[in-house]
């Protein structure tokens, strides 16, 4: 049975993937066929999504919601065309990344050109208010991924920086996207504001998510290697946990793991995250961010919109529960 949920979340993304086609044009064969390759390749497009459910909960339809949509999946998929060289990722949606089918220079010049086409489809929509918007989202990204960078092997960081930095690397655009949507519906302050908070819990329990299924899930349902997390040395919410909790043996292993320049001892590090329950804890924090965000969009008038966020948050969750 078509539940109307779905309904609404299909006839959006064909709204948007009509516009993603649109917009995808360029005079060099390369940067399409980079481009495309990577947009085309199955990416769930949660930030657009969220975006449309914001401006259609405020009786929103406008083309220009369409339009912003886009830009946000093209900043999108810039960030992860460079994310996948930093972190030397080779499969990303259960394909080949960009970097390694075309090598580094397209993957990061196209990136390139994705981020700067995003900001000229804002300049054809025109409001201010999204340029400032995504222009802070950016800088903040990119803030976040070379935080990130700083923090490799950093076996000292604490939960309290994690979370800055996710929010920064990830949250960001999870919260611009709900505000975009808000603001092309001429919202008032208050609720484009509760739009962002909704969006940056729902982007901060999204990456701890993907920070667990990197220990805890399967290649075939999450379309990434798992053990990627570890093998770059990056240091997450259960590793985090797991090094406070362990016993002396168990912190010189991971130690051990983070260090190790060949292939890391992935399996012994996940059994020493289960019996500490590093993972169960981090699960309990990305619900209490879901919680957030669902307690922040609780007062919206009810719509068929508003139960697709209510469901777009829980579903978040539901990768790991
Ligand atoms: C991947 O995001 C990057 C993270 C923030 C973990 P998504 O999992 O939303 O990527 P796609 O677009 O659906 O592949
Ligand atoms: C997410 O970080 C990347 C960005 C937010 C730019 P990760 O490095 O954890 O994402 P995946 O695991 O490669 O998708
Ligand atoms: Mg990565
Ligand atoms: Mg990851």
């Amino acid at each position: 049975m078509t539940t109307v949920s779905t309904r609404i979340t299909n006839e959006l993304l064909s709204q948007l993937n009509e516009e993603i086609a649109v917009q995808l044009v360029s005079q060099v064969p390369l940067v399409g066929e980079v481009a495309r390759y990577t947009i085309d390749s199955g990416g769930k497009r949660l930030r657009p999504i969220l975006l449309l459910l914001s401006a259609g909960s405020l009786g929103c339809k406008d083309r220009r919601a369409v339009q912003l949509a886009a830009a946000i999946e093209f900043v999108h998929t810039a960030t992860l065309l460079h994310d996948d060289v930093v972190d030397s990722s080779t499969v990303r949606r259960g394909k080949q990344t960009a970097n390694e089918r075309f090598g580094n220079a397209a993957a990061v010049l196209v990136g390139d050109f994705l981020y700067s086409r995003a900001f000229q489809i804002m300049v054809d929509v025109g409001e201010s208010r999204v340029f400032r918007i995504m222009a802070d989202a950016t800088n903040d990204i990119s803030e976040g991924e070379v935080l990130q960078l700083s923090n490799v092997k950093n076996v000292d960081l604490t939960v309290d920086s994690y979370f800055e930095m996710i929010r920064s690397k990830t949250a960001r655009l999870f919260e611009a996207a709900a505000m975009l949507g808000g603001i092309v519906a001429g919202g008032e302050h208050g609720v484009i504001s509760d739009f962002g908070k909704y969006g940056a819990h729902i982007g901060t329990a999204f990456q701890i998510v993907d920070d667990i299924l990197d220990y805890d899930g399967s290649e075939g349902e999450i379309g990434k290697k798992l053990g990627d997390d570890l093998a770059e040395g990056k240091i997450t919410l259960p590793m985090i946990h797991a090094l406070e909790h362990g016993s002396s043996e168990d912190v010189a292993k991971i130690r051990a793991a983070i260090f190790a320049d060949g292939a890391a001892d992935l399996d012994s590090v996940v059994d020493i995250f289960r019996r500490l329950d590093s993972l169960e804890y981090s699960r309990r924090l990305a619900k209490l961010e879901i919680n957030s965000a669902e307690n922040i969009i609780s007062s919206l008038p009810k719509s068929p919109y508003k139960d697709c966020m209510v469901e777009l948050a829980a579903n978040s969750l539901s990768r790991i529960s």
